[in-house]
């Protein structure tokens, strides 16, 4: 079936302010780009210079159909020294988030992508003294602000992704290596995320509110193999199964204590999914198989994984299932239509209520550590000139929304014949 219609689940693409809005900022991501931890050099300044050009994105954003945005606040722009709130970045947020809803576009607002301001990262960062009240404080502030505009809320993007990368492997910033620390901001993470999602509550009691998790399918790299096997089910559990776990019930989790004054309930109005690939797991490393289907930055291509992980949510807790991020690095535009595709179909197929689907990302951006050279957007960015031009993958996007499904003659048009690199093999 090289065609097929996807009427319930509206399409979207998502971005965050760290990556595409450009400004020198004092962040944590500014800091570590300063100091030598990006692979290209490149710093966050530039990035995609959206924050002078709101307008023209957000038209282009009208002209390819889309209907749903995803994106972030910068939250050094709007808190730039503690407790004191920018009047004119609110109203930027503000005049951004109205140009979006005149558009028909309807807004879901990241608080906290991966950056903080300077002044947090002096106090301790998440792992701080006051970190949960400091993250309220914001939080309280933005909805008070912005809330007649927005309603739709993403509390926090991808704890354990953040816990790992800055400090089990050191590669984000603050650059730490220890369990026991990574274990403790993944903690502070799911108490920030429990207690914001009880204060938008009661701020805006018709909010939707939710979190987005960075879901991944682990394999054993040998089924019989026992230790395999172990490593796996562990890697799983410690790395997404006890934060998704914590994060919809309010109940600790393995290492995840929630503070006895949080009751267990409902804290997902929504599941955000940010699915991209599969690891396979040999003794304790994590890895990809050997010729399977690869972006151009090794990640494994596996749609299948997609549903898997969104059964696997939805069978322990039930709620609507937004996909609030998938997409690939393929710097020339090679497959990312048929990754699309393949993803997209696999929801078409599936019975669960998976209601949206945020495509990461809008247009290429600045991808943290790997700098302006991995390209995930639908939309070509010049980095020097600020020209942004649609991809082949973007036009098939845009018919997709317009037809409410893949057509044939997309499917000819755009995916057919198309070829990811393999694992191992010469690109
Ligand atoms: C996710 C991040 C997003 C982007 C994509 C490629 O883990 O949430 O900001 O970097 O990966």
């Amino acid at each position: 079936m090289p065609g097929f219609p996807l009427p319930n689940c509206a399409l979207g693409v998502a971005t965050a302010a760290t990556q595409i809005e450009g400004g020198d900022l004092d962040t944590n991501w500014h800091r570590w780009a300063a100091s030598g931890g990006i692979s290209d050099g490149s710093t966050p300044a530039r990035a995609a210079d959206h924050w002078n050009r709101v307008d023209q994105d957000v038209a282009l954003l009208a002209d390819l159909g889309v209907r749903h945005y995803r994106l972030g606040l910068e939250w050094a722009r709007l808190e730039p020294e503690p407790g004191v709130f920018d009047p004119e970045a609110f109203a930027h947020y503000r005049d951004e988030l109205a140009l979006l809803r005149e558009a028909g576009i309807t807004p879901l607002v990241t608080l906290h992508h991966f950056s903080l301001p300077g002044w947090h990262v002096d106090t301790g960062g998440w792992l701080g003294a006051d970190a949960v009240a400091v993250f309220l404080r914001f939080v309280g502030e933005v909805v008070r602000r912005l809330g007649d505009l927005a309603s739709e809320w993403i509390t926090i993007n991808e704890p354990n992704v953040y816990a790992t990368q800055g400090y089990l492997y050191g590669v984000w910033p603050p650059g730490e290596r220890s369990y026991r620390r990574t274990v403790a901001v993944l903690q502070v993470l799911v108490e920030a995320h429990l207690r914001a999602y009880l204060l938008i509550h009661r701020l805006q009691p018709h909010a939707t509110v939710g979190l987005a998790h960075h879901l991944r399918v682990f394999t054993p790299a040998q089924a019989r193999n026992p230790a395999d096997r172990a490593s796996t089910l562990a890697s799983r559990y410690l790395f997404q199964d006890a934060v998704l776990a914590a994060t919809s019930t309010g109940r600790s989790a393995g290492p995840l204590r929630v503070p006895r004054d949080l009751r267990p309930g409902r804290y997902a109005d929504v599941h955000g999914i940010n699915y991209y690939s599969r690891s396979t797991i040999r003794g304790f490393d994590h890895g990809v198989a050997d010729g399977v289907e690869v972006n151009d930055l090794g990640w494994e291509v596996y749609p299948a994984g997609l549903v898997e992980v969104a059964t696997q949510v939805y069978r322990r807790f039930p709620a609507p299932l937004w996909i609030t991020e998938n997409g690939t690095c393929d710097n020339d535009d090679r497959f990312r239509a048929r990754y699309v595709y393949e993803h997209l179909a696999r929801i078409a197929a599936s019975p669960l209520p998976i209601e949206r689907y945020y495509h990461w990302c809008f247009t290429d951006n600045w991808e943290w550590a790997e700098g302006e050279a991995a390209r995930f957007g639908l939309v070509h960015l010049d980095f020097d000139t600020q020209e942004r031009q649609v991809k082949e993958s973007g036009l098939f996007y845009a018919d997709v929304i317009a037809h409410a499904g893949v057509t044939e003659e997309a499917h000819r048009r755009w995916v057919a014949g198309r070829h990811y690199p393999r694992n191992g093999a010469p690109r």
